[in-house]
């Protein structure tokens, strides 16, 4: 994908430095042991518009974007160091190459949102919930973490829903056409005080924070396919 803001990746990779690592070029395993705080990956971040809501509403959380192309994630690196963000992470590269760094079953909560539907049959095993992916996240997710998807694209969601219950997976939500539910900061830490009265994590959801690909879907009336899925035990 050639990305309209491309000129600028050197402005971008140095702005966004200090929560920018290049799969090819840096130590991941050195930077993922640095990180206390439960993390949280999204694979496939694009410009990071969710990244950061997410590390806005849940600032005792890691959030951790993984992207193949360098300009757009680049880009929310910097607007991320822009707002001052502390607790976010870009890593420029493939999920495939990425995983084998982190340490298994460390991390909370998997988010895919409009991923790359690959609609044609012989590319189904680039598709970000095909078998082979799948494996690679039951490795990463703790013991209670959960994957989560969103999509506008309801052949591809039918097929995740398929091939995560074929690969073993527990469906736990399943919701074609979900609304959205914007949250305020403070709202999420009223809520989460609430649903199980300590503040900890028990609500994050990517049901809260509209991605910049929902936004423009949702603008135009198109519904919004969500489900959320927890692995097979170890
Ligand atoms: C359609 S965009 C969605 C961006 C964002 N999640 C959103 O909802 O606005 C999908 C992104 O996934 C990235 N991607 C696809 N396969 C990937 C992989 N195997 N590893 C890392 N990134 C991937 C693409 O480069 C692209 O930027």
């Amino acid at each position: 994908m050639r990305y309209r803001g491309a000129r600028h990746l050197p402005e971008w990779l140095e702005q966004g430095a200090a929560v920018l690592r290049d799969n090819r070029k840096d130590d991941l395993t050195d930077t993922f042991q640095t990180i206390n705080k439960p993390i949280c990956i999204e694979v496939g971040c694009g410009r990071g518009g969710f990244i950061r809501q997410m590390a806005k509403l849940w600032p005792d959380m890691m959030f951790i974007g993984i992207d193949k192309v360098p300009a757009v994630i680049a880009k929310a690196a910097a607007t991320s160091v822009e707002q001052g963000l502390t607790n976010v992470l870009f890593i420029i590269g493939d999920i495939e190459d990425i995983a084998p760094k982190l340490d298994k079953h460390r991390v909370q909560q998997i988010f895919l949102n409009f991923s790359d539907p690959w609609p044609k049959a012989r590319h189904a095993n680039r598709r970000l919930t095909a078998h082979k992916k799948l494996d690679i996240y039951a490795h990463l997710l703790s013991e209670d973490g959960v994957l989560e998807q969103k999509t506008d694209n309801q052949v591809f969601f039918e097929w995740s829903v398929e091939s995560i219950a074929d690969a073993g997976w527990s469906l736990v939500r399943v919701e074609r056409g979900f609304s959205a539910m914007d949250i305020e900061a403070d709202d999420a830490g009223a809520g989460r005080m609430e649903a199980n009265g300590t503040g900890t994590v028990g609500m994050i959801s990517s049901q809260f924070v509209q991605t910049e690909y929902e936004q423009k879907f949702r603008a135009q009336g198109i519904p919004i396919h969500y489900l959320c899925a927890r692995p097979p035990k170890a």
